[in-house]
């Protein structure tokens, strides 16, 4: 079944929040231990939360659905035409901007193609040939789709009625804590990119009182044998996390560090610091997880899923215990728990199974741990909101991310640390030979020019979770955390090569994929260079999948509405901007990786960039790249990174 061939006729149907009605007929809540024939499922099963339905009956299939089906390029890909016709529909849909007319075109080719099949098979007499027929033409039978299973079978009134109560316990719960209600936060994921921008912004919250950060041992490894070296303590690494967020003194003090993992239950806390916790938290934020693209799919379910469901439990037991100061727990998400989609808006409060699949299994695991919310707040009566941020991105203003690496910042720096490498090659006639290869690859990305890319600041996720804190009618909802104002890849191409002098050009995904990665992949490694084959390879296929068509757009207002945060979003365009100056003169493009001496840097940088907006009177994103290096270089000493 190709995603092209496949989508439309695919209902799509909603499993929350945390919808009933909607799905009609299909069985059972989400995680049946059991699946309808008797057999029991893995803890891990999707099957668990999904079902693949027929289309010619409408009843569920009962074989346990494989993780990989659920995945886009499990669908894709598949033959020589089915490429072309991915490629082709691209093209249209960029000549035309019509989207819907390229795919109702599509399908009707794969309807002619069907029916081309059947004829041969009929002619033939033989099955056999028709499904052959069928693949080496790359149609598809449209006999099966995914449903997400419900999370209750309550009615939508009787869902309404009782989010309602949540909300209205909550507030009674929280006018009782006075006029300025003192906050005990648990957090998870301190240690991470969203954790920390958290713990910096709540030291100078006044509603909050204490914050428990739940973290794990740090082993560190040598380099290059990989052995441990030395072993962290969660007290260890928050001493260090302080003193690198420049967080000292009174402030420093509403801080604990408890040794916890969330693949535990109970969230691996010791039982008498439990003891100590259940009389005193008002709120849990649950924001670890792992964050990683390509991660199996065991793996991700343990940390995502797993974790989830013990950080629901645990703020459960919470708010059930006896003498309980428990207010609402806060699970954080992600936008793209909706996946892949035609390019239509993705509601805020829905779940729906995505036409196009799920990227990889962080965004499946994702989506199936805000269904165990769904079910924990339903069923279970917990108080709990949903965050979804989309792609997170450094400081709105600065840039600073605290030393990730991850998502966006891994391609600018891959570009960036590309072009220093082809300046350095331009002394000699080989040397300007081999820069102008590593140019034509290096440059080249897989990314469709109209995608809209949904970008949002650090900053700005942190005030939304911040602000949750304290709005009770956020239970029972989801709420995107996104910009309004999205960018696409050929202004994040431009903003590029304007600030990184890279020249990058957008190459179709699909012939990236199936072309031009295997031909560079396999020059690459006969040239001597297997680690820039692989690093290109995770790049291409790991974020080509966000820069293709069929990128959903994320809804917002909730954040507004709900939250109160300010109506006016960041500009995406400006924080973009923002990152490739920041990765290229604090992170070096990567190159700077001790933490300690990026949180020097980024010190520096944010009072640099102040004294330059005060002198130039605007915003240093709105500056030229040539006028900005200019006013750089007069604060600041680029080589050693420290104040003229
Ligand atoms: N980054 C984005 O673009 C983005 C976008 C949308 C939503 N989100 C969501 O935002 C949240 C935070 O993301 P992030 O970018 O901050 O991730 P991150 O930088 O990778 O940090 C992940 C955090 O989770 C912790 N963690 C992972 N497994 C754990 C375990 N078993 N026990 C205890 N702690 C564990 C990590 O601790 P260690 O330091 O011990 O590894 C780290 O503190 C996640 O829920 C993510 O899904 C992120």
């Amino acid at each position: 079944m190709t995603v092209l061939f496949s989508e439309d006729p695919m209902p799509e149907t909603k499993a929350a929040p945390p919808g009933p009605a909607s799905q009609g007929a299909l069985p059972r809540e989400i995680s049946p231990t059991v699946n309808p024939k008797g057999e029991m499922l893995s803890e891990s099963s999707p099957s668990r939360y999904i079902a693949k339905v027929s289309f010619a009956t409408g009843k569920e299939i009962l074989r346990p659905i494989d993780p990989d089906d659920l995945l886009v390029h499990a669908h894709r890909d598949k033959n020589p035409i089915d490429v072309t016709a991915q490629y082709l529909a691209s093209r249209l849909i960029q000549w035309t901007g019509n989207e819907d007319a390229v795919k109702d075109g599509l399908r009707r080719v794969n309807l002619l193609g069907t029916k081309l099949a059947e004829a041969l098979g009929s002619a033939t007499g033989s099955k056999a040939v028709e499904k052959s027929a069928k693949r080496l033409i790359g149609v598809t039978d449209r006999n099966v789709f995914f449903k997400f299973r419900e999370a209750s079978h309550l009615s939508e009134k009787e869902v309404k009625a009782r989010i309602e109560k949540l909300q209205k316990n909550a507030r009674a719960l929280l006018r009782a804590r006075g006029r300025r209600p003192r906050l005990h936060v648990l957090l998870t994921g301190a240690t991470g990119f969203l954790g920390k921008e958290f713990l910096a912004q709540a030291s100078n919250d006044r509603r909050i009182e204490r914050v428990v950060s739940v973290v794990r041992p740090e082993r560190i490894r040598d380099p290059k044998t990989k052995e441990v070296v030395k072993v962290l303590s969660p007290a260890q690494r928050g001493a260090i996390l302080l003193r690198r967020l420049h967080i000292s003194g009174a402030k420093a003090k509403k801080f604990v560090f408890v040794d916890g993992d969330i693949e535990k239950a109970d969230l691996g806390i010791a039982p008498k610091e439990l003891d100590r916790l259940e009389k005193t938290l008002t709120h849990v934020v649950h924001c670890a997880a792992s964050v990683s693209f390509d991660d199996a799919y065991e793996n991700s379910f343990r940390a995502n899923v797993q974790g989830a469901r013990n950080a629901l439990q645990f703020a459960l037991a919470l708010q059930e215990a006896k003498g309980s100061k428990f207010i609402q727990h806060v699970a954080i998400e992600t936008s793209y728990i909706h996946g892949r989609k035609k390019r239509t808006t993705a509601q805020e409060n829905a779940l729906v199974f995505p036409r196009n699949f799920y990227n990889n299994f962080y965004e499946l695991t994702k989506a199936m741990a805000s269904l165990e919310t769904d079910y924990t707040l339903v069923d279970k009566g917990l108080r709990v909101s949903q965050l979804l941020p989309s792609i997170i991105i450094g400081h709105s203003k600065t840039g600073n991310n605290r030393g990730d690496t991850k998502v966006v910042n891994a391609p600018i720096n891959a570009f960036g640390r590309s072009k220093e490498a082809m300046d350095s090659l331009q002394a000699d006639a080989i040397g300007r030979g081999k820069a102008w290869l590593i140019g034509a690859i290096a440059s080249s990305f897989p990314g469709d020019a109209s995608a809209e890319l949904n970008l949002v600041p650090v900053d700005r996720v942190v005030q939304g979770i911040l602000a949750s804190l304290t709005v009770p009618e956020s239970i029972g909802e989801r709420i995107h955390l996104a910009t309004d104002n999205r960018i696409r890849s050929d202004d994040i191409a431009r903003i590029t090569r304007e600030e990184i002098g890279i020249n990058v050009r957008l190459a179709d995904p699909t012939l990236f994929r199936n072309i031009t990665l295997p031909i560079v992949k396999a020059a690459l490694e006969r040239g001597g260079e297997p680690k820039l084959a692989n690093a290109l390879e995770k790049l291409g296929t790991i974020f080509g999948g966000y820069n293709e068509w069929g990128q959903p757009i994320h809804d917002v207002g909730n954040d507004v509405r709900i939250l109160g945060l300010p109506v006016r979003r960041p500009n995406t365009e400006h924080a973009f901007r923002m990152l490739c100056r920041h990765n290229k003169y604090v992170q070096e493009f990567g190159k700077v990786r001790d933490l300690d001496e990026i949180a020097r840097r980024e010190f520096l940088w944010e009072k640099v960039l102040g004294a330059i907006e005060h002198h130039v009177g605007r915003q240093v994103a709105s500056l030229p790249p040539e006028e900005f290096r200019r006013h750089l270089a007069q604060r600041l000493d680029l080589k050693s990174f420290t104040e003229r």
